[in-house]
């Protein structure tokens, strides 16, 4: 049986089933092994990693721990409250008009970090002028109807991951931002920082940063030290605000102090930091990539609110979530009707009942005629959130266009 228990219930004789800590690029080969020594326990413990899944078939149980159902079904629950109450979001653009904007936006997102990136390499200043109007840009798209720039930023290929995580962390901050009703002035500054955030990691040599086997203790803790890097090269950048500066070097901590590179621990991390933190986890664990199919969008809200017990402020996390729904835009859902389809817009004031594009029967399995599906004026209804993985669905293929 699956069951989680704390990190500090975990002893020598226990077999790990899963670490429980996606955002980490720990230094563990694998996330499931048997634990054979105290040594391992207390390297678990120094991660940072409060919470782990164990399999009692193959080593000690602890009895009083909850089974890995009982912890889903719970957040499950969670969600749904959440969902009870969110922030109204008016949209002002057609999905269909804003998607051809949002398009060319993200392609040209893309290409000035990939040039910017390539800059600090050469040893040049980041020059804050070259972003502006380009964040300017996703604030409007993403006041105007955020379902179109946001699932294009979820989708990723491997090779362009530095670039496009930042693009995604930049859009996804400023949906944050508009969900919390924080000023667009303060949102256009979290944007800049989100777009800046991991700048840092041009400082990193390539060796590492695409090593493909699992990095040494050194190389992890130099590749910890973007963060650092970061700072220093946004500090020497001219017009670069104090907000932009919080998120690019606290978007590591954690609520609980386990963080890097201060520990800072609660209040002491400002607001935008541990918006950053949130969406910075949010987008590493529910990309598409090419060799890394990530979680589906729902399965990654489900994450964060478990790790909120720990590393985030619940209360934000719950902002997030209704910030871009619990069915966020380009999740693949499975009706009561057994038909797959892809959510392609929020229903304001409604999180359970999306617009969705159904093209698949899940009971047949066969596809059917495109068709869309507003759930708020029919019958049928979400009864799973699906993987694309699982279904070998492309993804990209059924984004309106
Ligand atoms: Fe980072």
């Amino acid at each position: 049986m699956i069951k989680q228990i704390r990190t500090d219930q975990l002893k020598p004789g226990m077999y790990i089933h899963d670490l429980n800590c996606g955002w980490l690029d720990h230094p563990f080969i694998s996330n499931a092994f048997h634990v054979r020594d105290q040594a391992t326990v207390e390297k678990i413990y120094d991660l940072g990693i409060r919470e782990v899944y164990i399999d009692t078939l193959k080593g000690a149980d602890v009895w009083e721990a909850r089974t890995q159902q009982e912890v889903s079904a719970d957040l499950d629950r969670r969600l749904q409250e959440i969902a009870a109450k969110q922030p109204e979001k008016p949209v002002t653009a057609a999905l269909k008009d804003e998607v051809a904007r949002a398009r060319r936006l993200h392609g040209e997102a893309n290409k000035i970090v990939r040039n910017m990136m390539d800059d600090i390499r050469l040893g040049q200043q980041i020059q804050v002028e070259r972003v502006e109007p380009l964040v300017e840009g996703m604030v409007d798209s993403i006041f105007r109807n955020q379902d179109a720039l946001l699932p294009l930023a979820r989708l990723k290929n491997h090779d362009d991951y530095t670039f496009e995580h930042s693009v995604s962390v930049c859009a996804l901050l400023v949906a944050f931002g508009r969900g919390m009703k924080l000023s667009r002035e303060v949102i256009k500054e979290i944007a800049i920082g989100g777009l800046l955030h991991d700048v840092g990691k041009a400082k990193i040599p390539d060796s590492i940063l695409n090593k493909p086997a699992k990095l040494t203790d050194d190389e992890f803790a130099r590749m910890q030290g973007h963060v650092a890097q970061g700072v220093v090269l946004l500090q020497a950048t001219p017009g670069i605000s104090k907000i932009a500066l919080e998120v690019t070097g606290q978007h590591h901590e954690r609520f609980d102090g386990t963080g890097y590179p201060r520990k800072l621990a609660g209040e002491k991390i400002s607001l935008y930091g541990q918006m950053a933190a949130i969406v910075d986890v949010y987008d590493a664990i529910s990309s598409e990539r090419v060799y890394h199919k990530g979680m589906s969008p729902t399965q990654a809200l489900k994450k964060l609110l478990e790790w909120s017990e720990h590393h985030f402020d619940p209360k934000l996390v719950q902002a997030f979530i209704r910030a871009i729904g619990i069915y966020p835009t380009g999740t693949l859902v499975q009706l009561d009707s057994k038909r797959l389809g892809v959510v392609i817009e929020q229903n304001e004031g409604n999180l359970l009942e999306p617009v969705v594009r159904v093209f698949y029967h899940g009971g047949q399995r066969h596809y059917i005629p495109p068709e869309i599906v507003d759930l708020a004026k029919v019958q049928d209804r979400i009864a799973s959130f699906e993987n694309y993985e699982k279904w070998n669905i492309d993804p990209y293929h059924w984004l309106p266009a």
